[in-house]
């Protein structure tokens, strides 16, 4: 049975959301007028020689091009930052070398909120594009598919939670349930809260690190299940895969606040998390990890080295902004959405201003897709035997289930692996699992709980569910 099948009407399929769930953005007059003058004579009378200075204005700063004199050295630029900031009254912060000039970034007066709606929500510009918020230079794009994980840092009202919303809603505008399967963990419980009904969801959104482990788990094993079925296919990775075969959805991971996980229960979320981000790209699993307290606790050597993608928000030191991007400089945002982005290849980070949904949007898109699918689809592991070449082996067990054979694992359920009757292996292997499969899913197989998520899967290929 593929996932999601007993919910999906055949009349939804494929059908989004349109831009009906936005309000309509009123054209507001952009007032603020950038004072190049101002910066020049200040550079000036500090003994720098400024030849021109060119500014853009972005929905949370304005950028002034400075162009210095031969032979005048950027770094008295930098230096100068905090007396200029002083003297004008608001926070600058240093840009880096632009070309031929020398940026540098000073705070608006009034913030421009971005609206969600400004950014062409429904077209689909790469495989989970979304947009990062606005920059001096215009609308910033990012595509989770290719970054392919992200960190997001911030202090408390910086703006995470509102750009992770911002995200998702983006997401929900592009992809059904069968092409976007989402797993939530919200610790706090209300800034994810809004997404409880939603038919994407592969399980409840977990809140608590037992739930967290357990989702993770879960995650971990459909990987393993991916890797194998593409093994069977002759294929590298998801792309390949759903160019030739029914496609198999995307599933993105978001985690609202990791230092509380990783505080409890740490030593067994890093590995989980740190096998998702190295082999999750492949098989279309995508981590989105924010957190308010960006030490190194929580974004740990391992988990920082092994996702390179950061949007980061206000912080509080400049000890968090070295840890969450490797460099100073986060410590300067002004908070509400203004933020930093850093990926691959970038070599300066680039500041933005998130886009915000309203609540009220949010409610509406939410209600779109609770309308579209009434009943959410049952939390599933996906079945290999059912969405490529049946692998011969599940496809013989099948065979069996068929002809009224009960297998071990549903007479003795949940805890053949508790009990130390079956090793975890064993218990695959006596499900006719290949040695490829079990190999992907031995490693989650530690303990009880993943003795579950193995029960799972044999209920998948029995077909029933107890
Ligand atoms: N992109 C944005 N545009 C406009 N306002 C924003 C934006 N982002 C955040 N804000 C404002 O800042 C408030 C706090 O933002 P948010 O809840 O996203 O912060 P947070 O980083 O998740 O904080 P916490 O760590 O306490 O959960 C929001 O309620 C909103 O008023
Ligand atoms: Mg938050």
């Amino acid at each position: 049975m593929p996932e999601t099948a007993t919910a999906k009407p055949a009349s939804a399929a494929h059908e989004l959301p349109t831009g009906a769930i936005f309000d309509p953005v009123p054209t507001a007059l952009d007032t603020e007028i950038p004072s190049e003058r101002r910066i020049m004579a200040l550079l000036n009378g500090e003994g720098l020689t400024v030849e021109s200075v060119e500014s853009k204005v972005g929905p949370s700063v304005i950028l002034y091009a400075v162009k210095l004199a031969e032979g005048a050295d950027p770094r008295k630029v930098e230096r100068f930052i905090p007396a200029l900031s002083l003297a004008l009254g608001k926070t600058a912060r240093y840009a880096g070398i632009m070309g031929d000039r020398v940026g540098i970034e000073v705070a608006r007066k009034t913030r421009r909120t971005v609206p969600l709606s400004r950014f062409a929500t429904g077209d689909a510009r790469g495989d989970l594009s979304f947009p990062i918020g606005e920059s001096v230079s215009g609308l910033l794009d990012g595509d989770l598919a290719s970054m392919p994980h992200l960190l997001v840092a911030g202090t408390t009202g910086s703006g995470k939670s509102t750009f992770v919303l911002s995200m998702l809603a983006s997401l929900l505008m592009q992809h059904t349930p069968d092409q976007l399967k989402l797993v939530m963990v919200d610790p706090k419980q209300v800034e994810l809260s809004a997404f409880a009904d939603l038919p994407h969801l592969m399980r409840p959104i977990a809140t608590d690190s037992n739930d967290a482990i357990a989702a993770l788990r879960d995650v971990v094993a459909v990987m393993g299940v991916r890797y194998s079925t593409f093994k069977d296919a002759g294929v590298q990775n998801l792309s390949d895969y759903n160019a030739q075969n029914a496609p198999m959805g995307r599933i993105v991971v978001v985690v609202d606040e990791l230092a509380d996980l990783m505080i409890q229960a740490g030593k067994v979320i890093e590995p989980l998390i740190v096998r998702l981000a190295q082999l999750g790209r492949a098989a279309g699993v995508h981590l989105v990890l924010a957190t308010q307290r960006p030490d190194r606790k929580t974004f740990t050597p391992l988990i920082v080295s092994n996702i390179p993608a950061r949007v980061v928000f206000a912080v509080q030191s400049h000890h968090d902004s070295i840890v969450a991007l490797g460099r100073t400089g986060a410590e300067l945002l002004t908070g509400k959405g203004d933020g930093l982005l850093l990926t691959v290849g970038m070599r300066e980070p680039e500041r933005f201003q998130s886009p915000f949904i309203k609540p009220v949007e949010l409610q509406r898109l939410v209600t779109w897709w609770t309308g579209k699918y009434p009943v959410a689809p049952e939390p599933v592991l996906e079945d290999p035997a059912d969405t490529v070449e049946p692998d011969p082996a599940a496809a013989a067990l099948r065979k069996q289930l068929d002809d009224g054979y009960v297998p071990p694992w549903k007479k003795q359920r949940p805890s053949l692996v508790a009990t130390g009757a079956l090793t975890p292996d064993e218990v695959l292997a006596d499900a006719g699992f290949t040695p490829a499969v079990v190999d992907a899913l031995s490693e989650v197989l530690a303990d009880r709980i993943a003795a579950l998520t193995v029960a799972k899967i044999h209920d998948q290929l029995g077909g029933t569910r107890p």
